[in-house]
């Protein structure tokens, strides 16, 4: 389905890893609707991952950052403004990391200098990058950047640990920076909180594939996937969206709104 809905349209993605990315079907798709963009990731992530066949794919040019330092992305915005010929329209920021997950601490048993780095990477960094896009002014009025987030932020799932508290602080700072972005600069900032999906993060969480089965039957329309969370982002980056900003965005397939589903049940009765 390609309507150029971002015909004309510059901006920044981050966090395509590989083709599971949520950030790579995003990268697709907006080049699928015209848009042209700067990929980029940590500099770690660049010889993990195969970012390099993703520009290619997209005519697109690269600028390692590490999200938590202001100094890569300072360059960025500027680098990627030259790259592209002006200000910027929209922005993706898709990332997420818990030192304390990958080194299997529970949430009772943190370490703290891993909470930190981990809230850094995940939480932190969106109001750095937000900051950063202030402070050089590299927004078009009504620009729109779009974080995600998870569920976890509102209500409990034991296995997502720290990374609970890191998307409650990043859905708080789309608030907190709308607020700014919106009334000085007519820009949008908003956090889609997607199902779960089998990426390298959402794998690196405990139990995942029981879990995902889960949400599937207790989703009236079924998990959505990254493919379609990269449907709905181009929606928000487009001019279809432009009053839609400070907001948390459930794009679960109705698993938010569900108290439980027959399947559930079901499972109960036997
Ligand atoms: N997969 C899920 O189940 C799920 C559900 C809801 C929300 N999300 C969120 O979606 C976003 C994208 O994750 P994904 O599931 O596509 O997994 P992914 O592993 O493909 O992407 C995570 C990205 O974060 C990048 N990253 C890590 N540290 C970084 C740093 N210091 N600087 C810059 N980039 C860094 C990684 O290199 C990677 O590209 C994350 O915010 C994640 O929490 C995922």
């Amino acid at each position: 389905m390609s309507i150029n809905l971002l015909k004309g349209k510059k901006g920044i993605i981050f966090g395509a890893l590989d083709e599971n990315s949520i950030a790579w079907k995003t990268a697709e798709t907006v080049h699928a609707q015209g848009g042209t963009f700067v990929l980029t990731n940590a500099p770690i992530a660049m010889r993990m991952g195969q970012i390099d066949e993703l520009a290619k794919k997209t005519g697109s040019e690269i600028i390692p950052a590490d999200a938590t330092s202001e100094a890569d992305l300072d360059n960025l915005v500027a680098k990627s403004m030259e790259i592209l010929g002006g200000k910027i329209d929209f922005v993706l920021h898709a990332i997420g990391m818990s030192v304390n997950v990958r080194k299997g601490r529970a949430y009772t048993d943190e370490k703290y200098d891993f909470t930190t780095k981990g809230w850094d990477v995940s939480a932190l960094s969106f109001h750095k990058v937000l900051q950063s896009l202030y402070k050089a002014d590299a927004m078009n009025e009504w620009g729109s950047v779009v974080a995600l987030s998870y569920i976890a932020a509102q209500r409990t799932f034991p296995d997502y640990n720290d990374m609970a508290d890191n998307k409650a602080y990043l859905e708080s700072v789309a608030r907190s920076f709308g607020y700014f972005f919106g009334k000085e600069k007519k820009v949008r900032v908003n956090t889609i909180s997607q199902s779960p999906t089998p990426t390298t993060a959402g794998q690196g969480v405990k139990g995942f594939n029981n879990f995902i089965s889960y949400a599937e039957k207790m989703s009236p329309l079924g998990n959505a996937s990254a493919q379609d969370c990269a449907d709905y982002t181009v929606t928000l980056f487009s001019d279809f969206t432009k009053k839609v900003t400070m907001q948390n965005l459930f794009h679960d397939g109705g698993f938010s709104n569900t108290g439980v589903s027959q399947e559930i049940v079901d499972k109960f009765s036997e």
